[in-house]
């Protein structure tokens, strides 16, 4: 039995589904219960229990509140590191008090663990950067470590995950449709993406390995020209705008442009040496059909 809290979000949807395809039962935990499998819970208040947490063997952590939609305020920034550091910490004590068949965890960060760079490549081993959102990374996958001392501990962190189901293709569907998408800055920065199948099945690959691992959630890194254009393409629009320049960006977007306006490059080595194939490994408009 697979326990996913955040099991309600884009990733943990799929997620659930990959886990069900390959004969696990799941359960939910969500502050908002929609169905007979998801269970109640508040991180903030005392957990009420539920005796079917007695039969999870495998445990994926994807909370966190949204770090793309809103202005990076102090209060903001609160509550984005609150959701995903003290959420963890809960999550533990709860598996430590209703969990005992426990032996397996994924924990989920991102690749915006090193700082940006438009030259460098880093790897899993290199260290964090400095500004808020590699803290932020450092902070969370320190209370996933919580983890560590099962069998089977993975930590992924993620690059931008894309699919026609949800996330940044959701939101600039509308625009691109209306021939309204741009390019943000140069065009030229690089981002690592990965499908939301490969996501989901990778997830559920590695948290049936006994071993430790970090690991980037990164079939390859293209430049947002490509991305805008694929994202473009597969809803038969052309780029047609002039870029976004990155100073009318920050003024709109505040701190939170740099996700938009700077560049990550990181490697993608460990996740294509691991036996599992990736199923979507090219930039291109198919990437959006699915
Ligand atoms: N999508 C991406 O491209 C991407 C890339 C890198 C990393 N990630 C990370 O992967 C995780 C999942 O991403 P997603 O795109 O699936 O996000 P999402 O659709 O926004 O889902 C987030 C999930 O987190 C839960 N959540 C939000 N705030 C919470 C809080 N304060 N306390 C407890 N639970 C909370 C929600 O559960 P309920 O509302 O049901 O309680 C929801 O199921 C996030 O941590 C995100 O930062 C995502």
């Amino acid at each position: 039995m697979v326990l996913i809290a955040g099991g309600t979000g884009f990733i943990g949807k799929a997620t659930e589904q990959a886990f069900l395809a390959h004969g696990f039962k799941s359960l939910v935990l969500s502050r908002f219960p929609t169905k007979p499998n998801h269970i109640l819970w508040n991180p903030s208040a005392p957990f009420k229990g539920d005796d079917r947490l007695s039969e999870v063997t495998h445990v994926v952590n994807l909370m966190g509140e949204s770090i793309a939609t809103k202005r990076w305020t102090e209060s903001r920034k609160i509550a984005l590191t609150q959701s995903r550091v003290e959420t963890t910490h809960y999550l533990f004590d709860l598996c430590k008090e209703h969990c005992p068949k426990l032996t397996s965890y994924i924990g989920i960060s991102g690749v915006n663990a090193y700082g940006y760079s438009n030259t460098i490549t880093r790897d899993e081993s290199d260290a964090f950067g400095t500004d808020f959102l590699s803290q932020l990374i450092q902070k969370w996958e320190t209370a996933h470590r919580d983890f560590e001392f099962l069998p089977s501990f993975h930590m992924i962190r993620l690059g931008m995950v894309l699919s026609n189901k949800g996330g940044a293709y959701e939101s600039l569907s509308p625009l691109l449709k209306k021939g309204l998408g741009a390019v943000p800055g140069s065009g030229e920065q690089h981002v690592p993406w990965i499908h939301l199948d490969d996501v989901s099945n990778l997830i559920c690959f590695l948290s049936q390995q006994p071993q430790k691992s970090v690991v980037h959630g990164v079939a390859g890194c293209c430049t947002q020209r490509e991305l805008m254009v694929a994202m473009a393409t597969s809803l038969q629009r052309k780029i047609r705008l002039p870029n976004l320049p990155a100073f009318a960006l920050k003024l709109i977007l505040g701190e939170r442009s740099e996700l938009l306006t700077k560049s990550l490059m990181v490697s993608t080595q460990k996740i294509y040496a691991l036996p599992f194939e990736l199923e979507f490994k090219e930039m291109t408009d198919t990437l959006f059909k699915q």
